[in-house]
């Protein structure tokens, strides 16, 4: 039998906890799941490319059928050459709807045979993206439950906040 393999791709700047129980439940359902940083350019990064698999590797460490990668250039590019089948995007909202059916089209249209497929978030993290964490962060703001908690010291000295937890979100 053909071993299922999927790519996670995203830039990942920082990996939330949304992200992390899309990679959790993904990697129930294939044989390998590859979490690929890319470079989305729509985008400047906040965090370095090593900052951003590092903080992928330390909290993935224990799943034994997930890889952290990184690659610069076509999505579809990469699955082929890492003979995937699927790339597993999530999705929160119906605003990001419009924006990753254009995602899917562009890349069913370079590679039909490499399939996309929607996981729809866990409602608890429908409002979360890694550009409100970092709003958060850089204002102060408590992350806690946004990210996992062996990531705060990292992102936190990112923005030299004095941050203060007396909520549990
Ligand atoms: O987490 P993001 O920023 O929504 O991820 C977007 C990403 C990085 C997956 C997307 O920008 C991407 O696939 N970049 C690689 C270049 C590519 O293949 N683009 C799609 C065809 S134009």
């Amino acid at each position: 039998m053909t071993q299922k393999t999927a790519i996670y791709p995203g830039s990942f700047d920082p990996v939330t906890n949304g992200h992390l129980d899309i990679i959790d439940r993904g990697s129930k359902i294939f044989d390998r799941l590859i979490v690929t940083v890319l470079e989305n350019p729509r985008k400047n990064a906040v965090f370095s490319t090593k900052e951003r698999l590092d903080m992928l590797k330390l909290i993935l460490e224990d799943y034994t059928n997930v890889e952290v990668d990184y690659y610069q250039g076509l999505l579809v590019d990469y699955a082929e050459q890492k003979k995937a089948q699927v790339i597993i995007k999530g999705l929160r909202a119906i605003s990001d709807f419009e924006y990753e059916f254009q995602m899917a089209m562009i890349n069913h249209k370079l590679n039909p045979s490499v399939e996309t497929m929607f996981m729809m978030t866990n409602s608890k993290f429908s409002y979360l993206s890694s550009s409100i964490v970092k709003e958060v962060a850089s204002y102060g703001g408590c992350i806690q439950g946004l990210v996992p908690d062996s990531l705060y010291d990292l992102i936190l000295s990112k923005f030299q906040a004095d941050i203060k937890c007396d909520t549990i979100l």
